[in-house]
């Protein structure tokens, strides 16, 4: 069935139609009649447990200050949950440092510790309490960036764009290099999750100037060394900054719901390719 989806997604790319498709899902997505919907999926999806702590299989995230994370991301569209344990890491690092320049999708079926990360209870519980859904996880992709051709640098992702699945979601980023200043770091532009204009929504991409003059100290660049875990409204305005060196992060999405829309998001050849080196790397 996903082969169907992923046909059909380049189909669509062949005949030039995904441009004009996409605005019109856009303009049905931010329409006034989102807010009905939305509370629709809350009412038929509720969340299955509301217990903070969350009881039950231990979290890894034992310190992070859920009624912050949570006040950041509704406010701003961007909450920081620290680093995640030095071990975990070690123990994911020991295998994507290895990994060629890619995308790699749903990654946690082939990487145990990653599987731990995105079932961790405190994760769930939070992206939980801020859909105020039970979540399903659409998508977990691990992102190498190195180097790269011209193209790459100027790419969809080095601009400032908006995405969205479902009628609410929310990504979980959690970088596997350090990131500083030189580096390919992810920037967010703090409470553009919240409001659009009828142009952004058609255009849904900002040249760095009009960000600039729009929102100022709104743009919020996120640095931190390997293990820093952030979480984001999929619908805030965000690009990654181009740059030469290696980065490794991963990007775990969750949304209220699954739609037919949501499928076919998984090349089977980048499957391939992450099983082959994943049976190598795991030994
Ligand atoms: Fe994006």
């Amino acid at each position: 069935m996903d082969r169907c989806f992923l046909s059909l997604r380049r189909l669509s790319q062949s005949l030039n139609l995904t441009r004009t498709v996409t605005i019109f899902r856009q303009l049905i997505h931010f329409g006034p009649w989102r807010h009905f919907f939305i509370l629709l999926v809350r009412v038929v999806r509720k969340p299955s447990c509301t217990a903070h702590p969350p009881q039950g299989q231990p979290s890894l995230f034992s310190s992070i200050k859920h009624s912050t994370v949570l006040a950041d991301l509704t406010d701003k569209g961007i909450g920081f949950a620290g680093t995640a344990p030095k071990e975990l890491i070690t123990a994911i690092r020991s295998r994507t440092d290895h990994l060629p320049k890619d995308h790699f999708p749903d990654i946690h079926e082939a990487d145990p510790d990653i599987r731990r990360l995105v079932t961790d209870p405190a994760v769930l519980d939070l992206v939980r309490h801020y859909l105020c859904a039970e979540p399903v996880m659409l998508e977990c992709t691990l992102i190498v960036t190195e180097g790269g051709s011209v193209s790459d640098q100027i790419g969809q992702q080095s601009s400032f764009h908006f995405d969205y699945a479902g009628w609410q979601s929310v990504n979980v980023f959690v970088y596997l290099t350090d990131v500083g200043e030189q580096s390919a770091f992810h920037t967010v532009i703090s409470g553009t999750h919240r409001r659009k204009t009828i142009g952004d929504i058609l255009k849904q991409f900002l040249s760095d100037d009009e960000a600039r003059e729009r929102f100022g100290n709104q743009i919020t660049p996120v640095l931190g060394p390997a293990g820093t875990v952030f979480f984001e409204n999929t619908e805030a305005f965000h690009k990654r900054q181009p740059s030469p060196e290696r980065r490794v992060m991963l990007n775990i999405l969750y949304a209220s719901h699954r739609n037919w829309l949501s499928k076919g998001r998984s090349p089977p050849a980048n499957i391939h390719l992450r099983d082959r080196l994943y049976r190598k790397l795991l030994g």
